[in-house]
């Protein structure tokens, strides 16, 4: 993965087949018991996603390799647990985030939510089951224990109280309030930056980033994280159902303080702008090696999906 002469299109595709495979494995089969349940978590995980965290993952390593220098096997295959990990936090929240106590959506990657497809219990139990299987991904991280201790500490913190989960708490509790900014920032910053954040910085960790590298990385992520659920809100208001593969429109039918509502849509995207120099300019310590994370910050910004 990562060869420099793919453009970025098929880099990303190819991308997305291997962190498919890769995820296909890890999931417990469907013949282990309970298999209903195993079917509900490779139902949420597999078939759809557009997989930016787990790129996310595989170009910060890339860009934290000292030049001239390829990943060791053991690196890649921690690259594809942390990748793999990710993904499935990732995963998890969504499922919970479409539940009727949450967002109530029927629709997720194009095919009914995973509570629609089973029952609530089964999707409660699904993300149960996803959020620790990430962090056994980690575990078997076949590097230094130093780095997977590192790496355990930046995703616990990253998808707990003080990050995802957190953010969503703040999401739920902000349904018909006219936000400050500094308010919605917090919340979009953890429900989604922090995420994108754990697996910028994982990837940095696994191919054992310079504190030179970690810092462009660190400003990078904030930059994207913040950037990635600007874009999202936008899109709920400008893109189809059918290209979105979730129900359009839904921020202002559920009454969601989003970067819309705040600034309009002019003032969002005048957001994203601004994020996305401020991501190219943390790149510039990285030099060549930050290529692939210059053109995540390009996809995550314009992309219509
Ligand atoms: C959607 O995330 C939820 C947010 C955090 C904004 P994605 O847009 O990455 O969803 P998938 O993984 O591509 O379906
Ligand atoms: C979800 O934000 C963030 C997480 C799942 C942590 P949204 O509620 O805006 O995500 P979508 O639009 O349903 O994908
Ligand atoms: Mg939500
Ligand atoms: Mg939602
Ligand atoms: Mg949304």
């Amino acid at each position: 993965m990562g060869a420099h002469q793919l453009d970025f299109a098929s880099w990303l595709s190819d991308c997305v087949q291997h962190v498919e495979e890769v995820l296909g494995s890890f999931l417990p089969d469907t013949s282990q018991t309970p298999s209903h349940l195993h079917e509900a978590m490779r139902y949420a995980v597999l078939g759809g996603g557009k997989r930016v965290r787990a790129a996310l993952v595989y170009a910060a390593g890339e860009a934290s390799l000292p030049p001239g220098t390829v990943a060791s096997s053991a690196q890649n295959i921690a690259l594809d647990h942390a990748a793999a990990a990710v993904e499935l936090i990732h995963a998890y929240s969504l499922v919970h985030d479409d539940l009727p106590c949450m967002d109530n959506d029927d629709l997720r990657r194009g095919r009914p939510t995973v509570h629609v497809q089973y029952n609530e219990a089964l999707a409660m139990l699904a993300g149960d089951a996803l959020q620790p299987l990430a962090f056994e991904l980690l575990a078997q991280m076949p590097i230094a224990p130093a780095l997977v201790v590192q790496a355990t500490e930046v995703l616990a913190r990253s998808a707990g109280s003080m990050g995802m989960a957190g953010g969503q708490a703040i999401d739920c509790l902000s349904v018909g309030l006219d936000l400050s900014r500094t308010e919605l920032e917090t919340m979009h910053a953890m429900k989604t930056g922090a995420m994108l954040q754990a697996s910028i910085l994982l990837g940095g960790i696994v191919a054992g980033a310079s504190s030179n590298i970690r810092a462009g990385l660190e400003r990078y992520a904030s930059a994207m994280g913040l950037a990635f659920q600007v874009a999202d809100d936008v899109l709920d208001v400008v893109a189809d159902t059918s290209v979105l593969g979730k129900t359009a429109g839904k921020d202002a039918a559920g009454n969601k303080p989003t970067y819309v509502s705040l600034l309009g849509l002019d003032g969002a995207r005048q957001l994203l702008e601004e994020l996305r120099a401020d991501a190219q300019e943390a790149l510039l310590p990285l030099g060549a090696g930050g290529t692939r994370l210059a053109e995540i910050a390009d996809y995550i910004v314009y992309r219509d999906r």
